[in-house]
């Protein structure tokens, strides 16, 4: 699922795909444990994927790897995972959600702000040249 997500959507992820595939078993079963890892399926096949994890600053929470299969694209998934996130890091007694969004990706940009995330006016490089913008909303 992530070596897909990172093939397919590579505009809108820092990781990449040649970066990831030859990792080894040991660092892929880390990946499962450091983060809370969803997916949502859809007639017992794999729609959707997306992690929770700390953030930098206290009491805030990171979404990252956010990635809908585009076969299942534009029928809510993007909505369920966020809302998915958002219980999760309620249920875990953090106060804020942070997440970063690669500039132009208007699809992410749009499912984050229907959910009630804004701009919180934090930018960096991606890699070289791109820029991404931090988004956080109140839990
Ligand atoms: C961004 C992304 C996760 C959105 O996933 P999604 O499942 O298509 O999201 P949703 O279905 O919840 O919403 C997408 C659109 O479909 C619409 N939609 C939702 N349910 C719908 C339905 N039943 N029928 C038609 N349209 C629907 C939403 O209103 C929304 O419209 P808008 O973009 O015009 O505002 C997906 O495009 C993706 O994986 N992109 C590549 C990876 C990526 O960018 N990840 C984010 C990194 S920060």
């Amino acid at each position: 699922m992530r070596l897909a997500a990172l093939k397919e959507a590579a505009y809108a992820f820092g990781s990449t795909y040649a970066g990831e595939r030859d990792a080894p078993e040991a660092r892929w079963r880390q990946t499962l444990t450091d983060r809370a890892r969803f997916v949502a399926e859809k007639e017992g096949i794999v729609a959707g994927t997306v992690s929770g994890g700390d953030a930098d600053s206290i009491g805030a929470a990171a979404m990252t790897a956010m990635w809908v299969d585009p076969r299942f694209r534009r029928g809510g998934v993007g909505d369920l995972l966020v809302k998915t996130v958002l219980d999760w890091a309620r249920s875990n007694h953090y106060v804020e959600m942070l997440l970063w969004v690669t500039d132009g990706n208007s699809n992410a940009e749009r499912l984050y702000a229907r959910n009630g995330f804004v701009r919180t006016g934090a930018a960096q490089d991606v890699r070289p040249g791109h820029l991404e913008f931090e988004m956080g909303r109140r839990l």
